[in-house]
């Protein structure tokens, strides 16, 4: 996350950091269950069974002792996912076991997709930075579908992707490494609600590149359907 400020341990005990067979973190997730994280696809190489990630959770500190980590054991890439546009880009993962923190609901109707939302990852701090030990946290507003295609010369799936942050003067964004994480608000009752998955942008918070983030309302129910069968 860029421009963002350290979160503090329990403000969002849904976010998880995924880590590879080299123990080097690669992309953020929530909870969508206590066993089974949301992340983008692009953040995983296919479907199928898959002990190769590890999900971190329960801390803001990744090195700290009180961290929980368990093992996937299997991803569920969505069905029609392409490199080319980004479109499509989200994935399951089961885990071995729960990670026993809250869950973060997602969004199923488009009402919530406006506002200022958070995001939160351990992604570089900076365009070309290195990951982060500590979560970091930002808010950034939507960005219409037109105001985010004039701005960004990249393909727009309008209905699959949901653009924010500060077209005008760049600056609060996420970066590399906070793919897959959420990106959230408050909802009528208060409580958070899932819109977002960090998917791409051109570079980091460049003034006329907003971040692209994977509509979540869209896939909704494709996501429960997928997390039944899992
Ligand atoms: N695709 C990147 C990743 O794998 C995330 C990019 C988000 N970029 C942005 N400018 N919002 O971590």
């Amino acid at each position: 996350v860029v421009g963002g400020t350290r979160a503090a341990q329990g403000e969002f005990p849904f976010m998880v950091r995924l880590i590879n067979e080299e123990n080097e973190g690669f992309c953020g997730g929530a909870l969508y269950a206590q066993d089974i994280v949301l992340t983008a696809a692009h953040c995983v190489s296919g479907s199928g069974n898959n002990t190769s990630i590890t999900a971190t959770g329960g801390v803001v500190d990744l090195q700290s002792s009180s961290a929980v980590k368990v093992r996937s054991t299997k991803v569920l890439q969505a069905p029609g996912f392409t490199k080319e546009t980004y479109g499509k880009d989200w994935a399951l993962i089961k885990l071995a076991q729960p990670i026993n923190q809250p869950t973060l609901k997602i969004a199923t109707t488009t009402a919530y997709n406006q506002g200022t939302f958070t995001v939160a990852g351990w992604g570089a701090n900076r365009e070309g930075g290195s990951q982060q030990r500590y979560l970091l946290k930002a808010n950034v507003p939507f960005v219409s579908d037109a105001a985010c295609r004039s701005s960004s010369s990249f393909i727009l799936v309008a209905n699959e992707m949901i653009c924010a942050g500060y077209p005008d003067t760049g600056g609060v964004d996420t970066c590399q490494g906070d793919s897959g994480g959420p990106m959230f608000r408050k909802d009528n009752a208060d409580e958070w609600i899932q819109v977002g998955i960090v998917s791409w942008g051109y570079g980091c918070a460049r003034p006329g590149y907003p971040g692209v983030y994977t509509e979540v309302s869209t896939f909704a129910s494709a996501i429960a359907s997928a997390a039944r069968t899992l």
